[in-house]
């Protein structure tokens, strides 16, 4: 997994926030409910009736509500018969009368709680009913009411990487519980990369002898270059994921099972170095992103190795798709390679993208005669799509739609906002990876593009998010990350459209919280960080505005020169130094953790501020102003909401004084990363004007200081009002780096004119 920019963030720590139980707050929202008067009152005398058909619904019911809510319900099994059904009370009537898939209708009254549908949809009523339980559990009073209820999405996922890192089955199945709480219906098992393979195959013992374990993994963001010197594995047996697999049907979710290939095979090829293009060695990677080496698609042995792996995968999971990996596959070895460049000449192939088509539609046909289709991401494009292909698209969605438009099936996770291994606070507390992707990202996202035409859409089965888990090494990180953007994906992905509304999202959220916290579930409270932004205005000025959406407390601010006090709204930056903020309630406990932002004032900060071309899209900070914020990134400390990214451009940068000013120097903040594709500047050069048409170019060229943090500067004794710096990119990123022959990025941070 290629991420442009790492993210190291700030401390924060819990709060309490003190919210109890309001209304009914069903997640996801149901397409219909009407409440009444009243509250049917559940006790230790309350018997589940259960058919044949909802033995998983009560079995699920049961030992949950006695974990959480401590109470103890017997159950009955009954027949269905109406008589006996109308006049029993104190009862919970679990019915499956309808084969209207994963539907369910639910009603409340005096005597008993209606479960009917499906038998998933009996299923996702019985979740609707936990989610109507009371917080506190002084009494399980549930108002009467009615819903029913579908979803919109037949296919509703989640993913987990457990290559990167490993988690055992007890932490599977309670994984798949999360699904389960959140009417989600696919289990996305991403089970091999290069880091470690993880099931039991056995026609070939080594994938995990040798492949399930590393000798040592990265500490640290990706290119830190520091290791723990700890050997690190673990694999499922056959067995335990038959365990897992029956498990997951049970709660009526679906597993797919991911086998990589070609590329993210390097477990593979360490176990098995017949499988490469080159003699290796190779081992089991201890460090992240995209390896050079990859399966060699020009040997027949490698496909009957992988139709051998494939054949005990179909033969265990019961799954209509099998996922065949088929991205971010490095070219560089099959370049080289007698047999693969052989493999493309009969083949009448004219490049290795059509080599890399020609692996995926090889594997398709042994998968399609086996009676199963297969998913990709969507390199699986390349070279021409597999005639029966499903794409999962994470490169943004254009690959999702063209498949759409191809007629081929199309699971839609683009990374923003569907990859929850990014992070949901600009205050985050941990190194993640990839950017932002708030709850209201999630929320928001809907997997229906709108350049799709009407009768395309169908082709959109649901969408997915995906947890890749470089930066999450425990069972803890995995829930942080997961909550609650689970809730916001689940109704992204059940909900229609109609009834999605943010604002009743957010309403909900306390009690969301409060139910996790009864469910002893690590989340994040994000949602009520101290956010802070710097804005300028046109006369020069900055201003830091600090928020919160937790409305119980007041903001209080300290400024280099003041002691702290309450604030509203946006304290002005005179001079500077480091601002402090922090939420507090009435009694003055803290309800987030302090917030600090150091500012750096100079004669720039603040003022007009042209670019000649826009930042990436991706890395835009909050625009031109961002590098006149007096806001400089700290040593090992870069946040990408602060560079503004430029991928292969170059750029002009004018900075209007206002006024004629005497300039003693100017500097230019930026950044290197080449493990990122960011690159220094091939050239930067400072120019001065008084009228802003007519420019002089400084002759010395700037000197160049730090490692990754670099600074351009230039000495100076001069007069002017505009100042124009030019950055020249160095192109395509030289061979033998990561990402060589793509654009390289520029990071450009704060410009200081003193
Ligand atoms: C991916 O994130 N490389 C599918
Ligand atoms: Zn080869």
């Amino acid at each position: 997994m290629h991420r442009f920019f790492i993210l190291m963030l700030l401390c924060i720590s819990a709060f309490t926030n003190g919210f109890s139980q309001s209304k009914p707050a069903i997640i996801p929202t149901p397409i219909s409910i009407t409440q009444k008067d009243g509250n049917f009152i559940m006790n230790n005398e309350t018997v589940v009736y259960y058919d044949s058909a909802s033995i998983n619904t009560k079995n699920f019911l049961v030992p949950f509500l006695q974990q959480h809510y401590k109470i103890k319900l017997k159950s009955k099994w009954h027949n269905g018969n109406p008589t006996q059904l109308n006049t029993i009370s104190n009862a919970i009537i679990l019915d499956q009368n309808s084969s209207l898939k994963e539907t369910y209708f639910f009603n409340v009254d005096k005597n008993k709680i209606t479960i009917e549908g499906s038998e998933a949809g009996v299923f996702y009523g019985m979740q609707t009913l936990i989610q109507l339980l009371p917080t506190n559990l002084s009494a399980l009073k549930i108002p009467y009411l009615t819903i029913f209820d579908a979803p919109r999405f037949g296919y509703r996922g989640l993913h987990l990487d457990v290559a990167r890192h490993f988690f055992p089955v007890s932490f599977i199945k309670k994984y798949i519980d999360f699904l389960a709480l959140h009417k989600l219906n696919t289990f996305h098992w991403h089970l091999t990369d290069d880091q470690g393979w993880r099931i039991e195959i056995k026609k070939y013992p080594l994938l995990t002898k040798i492949g399930s374990s590393r000798n040592q993994t990265l500490i640290g963001p990706y290119g830190s270059n520091k290791y723990d010197g700890k050997k690190y594995g673990g694999f499922y047996t056959q067995a335990e994921i038959k365990e897992v697999i029956q498990y997951a049907a049970d709660r009526y979710i679906n597993i797919i099972p991911e086998i990589e290939m070609p590329g993210h095979s390097q477990a593979a090829l360490a176990s098995y170095p017949f499988l490469g293009c080159t003699k290796g060695p190779y081992k089991v990677l201890e460090t992240w992103g995209v390896a050079e080496d990859a399966l060699c698609a020009g040997k027949d042995s490698t496909y009957q190795f992988y139709e051998n792996v494939l054949d005990e995968i179909i033969d265990i999971f019961p799954s209509k798709f099998i996922h065949i990996g088929g991205d971010e596959c490095a070219k560089t070895r099959w370049k080289e390679c007698k047999d693969c460049q052989n493999k493309m000449k009969a083949n009448n192939l004219k490049d290795e993208h059509e080599l890399q088509g020609y692996f995926i539609k090889r594997i398709e046909k042994f998968i399609n005669q086996k009676g199963k289709k297969i998913i990709g991401w969507d390199e699986i494009m390349e070279g021409g799509l597999a005639p029966n292909a499903a794409v999962m698209c994470w490169r943004g969605e254009e690959g999702g739609i063209a498949a759409a438009k191809q007629q081929h099936e199309v699971v839609m996770t683009p990374g923003k906002p569907m990859y929850f291994d990014h992070t949901q606070s600009i205050n985050e507390d941990s190194v993640t990876q990839g950017g932002l992707n708030t709850l209201k990202d999630v929320y928001n996202y809907n997997p229906i593009p709108e350049s799709l035409m009407l009768h395309e859409t169908p082709y959109i089965l649901g969408a997915q998010a995906n947890m890749w888990t470089e930066y999450m090494d425990n069972e803890k990180k995995v829930e942080y990350m997961l909550f609650p953007r689970i809730a916001a994906l689940s109704e992204a992905l059940w909900t229609k459209l109609d009834n999605k509304n943010y604002t009743k999202f957010e309403a909900k959220i306390p009690t969301i919280f409060a139910r996790y916290d009864l469910w002893k579930i690590n989340y994040s409270r994000a949602y009520f960080d101290v956010e802070s932004q710097v804005m300028n205005n046109d006369s020069g000025k900055i201003f830091w505005n600090v928020m919160s959406k937790n409305k119980l407390g007041k903001i209080y601010c300290s400024t280099p020169n003041q002691n702290e006090k309450q604030i509203n709204g946006a304290v002005a930056i005179a001079q500077s130094g480091t601002y402090k903020a922090i939420l507090k309630d009435e009694k003055n406990n803290p309800l987030s953790s302090e917030i600090s932002q150091t500012f750096f004032i100079n004669k720039a900060t603040g003022k007009p501020i042209n670019l000649s071309v826009p930042p990436n899209k991706s890395y835009a900070g909050n625009g031109a102003q961002s590098l006149v914020d007096g806001v400089q990134n700290k040593m090992g400390m870069p946040k990408s909401a602060q560079f503004l990214g430029f991928w292969g451009d170059d750029v002009d940068i004018i900075i209007d004084l206002q006024e004629q000013k005497t300039l003693d120097s100017i500097l230019l903040h930026s950044f290197e990363q080449k493990a990122s594709w960011i690159y220094r500047p091939k050239e930067v050069t400072f120019s001065l004007s008084n009228d802003g048409i007519n420019y002089t170019k400084i002759a010395e060229k700037p000197q160049i200081s730090g490692i990754s943090n670099l600074i351009y500067s230039q000495k100076l004794s001069s007069k002017a009002r505009f100042i124009k710096i030019s950055i020249k990119n160095i192109g395509l990123i030289p061979e033998n780096n990561p990402g060589a022959g793509n654009n390289a990025w520029i990071f450009l941070d704060e410009i200081e004119v003193k």
